[in-house]
């Protein structure tokens, strides 16, 4: 078992293969923290408790049998609100008494093997009940009757723990959640680097670090949604540590919505992480019986820097979170038309398209926004879910077949939760969208947001969508979501449940997800919102792909593409190419260097194929040969990060670079892309992750290295490149 209880010492211990987590019961049930890092083999490590009293400020539990032990100082498992614990709290339970003040303390314990699925939620899971041990850990508060569960799960195989809560109302009274956060971890020091991923849209997930300081840091999101801004996505790294060296903690929030992720760094230097559902604008009415369960953090460790944490993350999430035959099987090239003709095109436009990308070997059309309704802009018609026929004249069947008989498969854009004031939708339904009574609605994009808490809407969009996926054969969905959540209230729910509505939307959306995917089992997603305002691992669980962002220029999805991989696998990052000049920047770049950089994802098309000459249509083909050729190499190797394109030691903001590494170590795809030129500046770079015992062969060269020449010396790249220019090297063990 990788979860231990050690009877005489009261203490739990959870162990991944190269990590330990401990903590241990007191004397009178409360929970208390010793230790997460490294692998240690000791389970009894009581005398790491911090015991620092400060004065009469800090106040003693009540039990003499504590011997003066205070939560103002302890570092504490799970820590609640208003008991003598000042830091910020995980858990807020409001009693019928009025009272926020909570007191939870050990009741029993239960460990076994597997993991067990969370009611409504995305959560990663086990492919065998060997992969993973669980511990479910029950507490009560005597005053409310609130039991307390903590769920940690324990990997056996990769350095990641799970954690989550369930609260269930074992009184005769209803009380309320006030907050409820899915994991709390104290640190005794605070000589961490905090990073996250910030951003906007078209500029997701930069890579942002920053030293912790006294007091709080953090970020979140009030959205409605994982947002652009703020990715549930933190990482600890102790000071000292490398890409590649050094003790990293990761917290990775399995959840969609409104979440916060908070760093304290108390009076004594000591750091507690909080990560969970967004307190803000949150509460849950819990009446006799009923439960509430928190969503998942899932937490890694590694002790071989950022990169370390990161390919743990991939794999957890590639393999235990992603679901369905597209977790595995091989992913389409896609030819999506958006940016090729935006609302303007009609069957023979798409159907001239597919049938050049047959020509080019590409696999999949994507009919993207502009399909239905009256649609020939965004000013209307969100919600009504039937075939424009003045622009898809045959019908959608039509199309579908001409497209399948090109042999290309067929994939099309849906936007499920949104809502045009202009649209036959609202106006049979005005209170189907989020609202308050007595409030303006806000518009975003000319459009409102569904109130998906409801099941008669939900059941409305599934029957529209059911009804135009089983009439073609339609193999690909992509659900964007196009403006952030406002005026957040429930026109069914009473007024002490409204704010309940954020939280009841995203499970409203995950249920309706699931109930597409039963229905459709066999259909790819691809999650989008407005490019990767949704880019996240609640979203990976139903959409093993989701759009980057809207942003497609090359130089601009290094630095994006660079901040996703902290937590998210290459398989995630759909990236296309596009025309030149960029939509979105004006900026210009080679044919070449954008395939490059789109090809460390899920990679595709976007732009008007039929616009192509006689050169770019041979790159196309290239690239498509390359996409089969190291589909195995960049979706299943280990990704390693080797230049950070915002800030690269050597030249900063001139270049970036990734490679890919077998299992085996014998095969090795490493891209360079210059982003600015500079004259006179020597450039090496040294690969990460050989064998330095094996001989690679340069395939372009045939020049002959050894592992131990790559990592230590490296390639030597000084000479003349050109803005925006890229090149790769695939290498390869000779037998
Ligand atoms: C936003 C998406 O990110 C784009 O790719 C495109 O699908 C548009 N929406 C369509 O409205």
């Amino acid at each position: 078992m990788a979860i231990t209880y050690n009877d005489s010492e009261r203490s739990f211990k959870l162990d991944t293969p190269k990590s330990s987590y401990v903590f241990k019961i007191s004397p009178t049930g409360y929970l208390l923290h010793l230790y997460y890092g490294a692998y240690v083999p000791e389970s009894d490590l009581d005398y790491l408790r911090m015991r620092l009293i400060n004065a009469s400020f800090s106040a003693s539990v009540a039990s003499p049998e504590e011997k003066g032990l205070s939560l103002d100082t302890a570092a504490i498992e799970y820590p609640v609100n208003g008991s003598g614990d000042f830091r910020v709290s995980a858990l807020s339970i409001r009693g019928d008494n009025g009272s926020s003040v909570t007191d939870i303390r050990y009741a029993s314990h239960r460990i076994y093997s597997g993991k067990p699925r969370l009611e409504g939620l995305p959560a990663t899971y086990t492919n065998s009940d060997d992969e993973a041990d669980t511990l479910e850990l029950t507490c009560r508060d005597a005053l409310t009757g609130a039991e307390v569960v903590l769920v940690y799960t324990v990997f056996t195989k990769l350095d990641a723990i799970t954690r989550s809560v369930r609260v269930t109302n074992c009184s005769d009274k209803p009380f309320d959640i006030e907050r409820i956060h899915s994991m709390a971890l104290d640190f005794t020091e605070s000589d961490f680097t905090l990073m996250h991923l910030q951003g906007r849209w078209a500029k997701e997930r930069t890579l942002v670090k920053r030293h912790l300081q006294f007091g709080l840091q953090g970020i979140q999101s009030k959205r409605g949604s994982s947002s652009h801004n703020n990715n549930p996505f933190i990482a600890l790294a102790r000071d000292g540590y490398t890409e590649e060296s050094g003790e990293v903690y990761g917290f990775s929030l399995v959840y969609s919505s409104n979440f916060e992720a908070c760093v304290e760094v108390d009076c004594m230097r000591s750091t507690r992480v909080v990560m969970g559902i967004n307190p803000v604008d949150f509460g849950w009415r819990l009446e006799p019986g009923e439960s509430f369960t928190s969503p998942e953090v899932v937490m890694v460790f590694s002790a071989e820097g950022v990169g370390g944490m990161s390919r743990t993350y991939h794999k957890l999430y590639r393999y235990n979170l992603c679901r369905g035959e597209w977790k595995t099987k091989k992913r389409p090239i896609i030819i999506n038309n958006w940016e090729g003709t935006y609302f303007n095109f009609d069957e023979e436009k798409l159907y001239a398209i597919a049938k050049d990308a047959a020509e080019l070997g590409i696999e999949m059309l994507v009919m993207d926004d502009g399909w239905f309704g009256v649609r020939n802009s965004d000013n209307c018609s969100l919600g009504d879910w039937y075939v424009n026929e003045n622009k898809l004249k045959g019908g959608l069947k039509s199309l579908v077949d001409r497209v399948n008989s090109l042999g290309l498969k067929f994939g099309i854009w849906f936007e499920p939760e949104m809502i045009s004031p202009d649209s036959d939708l609202y106006r049979a339904h005005p209170d189907w969208c989020l609202h308050v009574d007595g409030r303006d609605r806000s518009i975003g994009r000319r459009q409102y947001v569904l109130d998906m808490s409801r099941a008669d809407v939900r059941d409305n969009i599934f029957e529209q969508m059911s009804a135009i996926l089983s009439s073609a054969n339609i193999e690909y969905v992509k659900w964007d979501f196009n403006r952030n959540l406002t005026e957040v209230g429930s026109a069914l729910l009473p007024p002490e449940r409204q704010r309940e509505t954020a939280h009841r939307y995203m499970l409203g959306v995950y249920e309706l997800l699931e109930r597409l995917l039963t229905a459709f089992p066999h259909l790819l997603l691809e999650g989008c919102s407005g490019g990767g305002g949704r880019f996240d691992a609640g979203m990976l669980y139903y959409s093993p792909q989701i759009w980057t962002s809207d942003d497609t220029d090359a130089m601009e999805r290094l630095e994006i593409q660079y901040g996703t991989t902290l937590c998210y696998p290459p398989s995630a990052m759909s990236a296309h190419v596009s025309a030149s000049p960029n939509h979105q920047t004006g900026r210009e770049s080679s044919f070449k260097t954008r395939g490059d950089v789109a090809m460390a994802g899920a990679f595709g098309y976007e732009l008007d194929l039929t616009k192509l000459n006689d050169e770019e249509r041979e790159l196309v083909k290239k690239q498509v040969a390359d996409y089969h050729k190291y589909y195995d190499l960049i979706q299943n190797g280990d990704y390693y990060r080797l230049i950070n394109p915002t800030e690269d030691k050597a030249n900063p903001t001139c270049a970036a670079a990734w490679e890919s590494v077998s299992a085996d170590k014998n095969e090795v795809l490493l891209t360079y892309v210059v982003m600015r030129t500079q004259v006179s500046v020597s450039r090496y770079i040294r690969l990460v992750g050989l064998d330095p015992e094996k001989i690679y062969v340069d395939e372009a060269t045939g020049r002959r290295y050894s592992g131990a020449l790559l990592m230590n010396a490296g390639l030597n790249l000084t000479g003349s490149w050109h803005d925006g220019e890229s090149k790769v090297w695939h290498l390869v063990v000779s037998c």
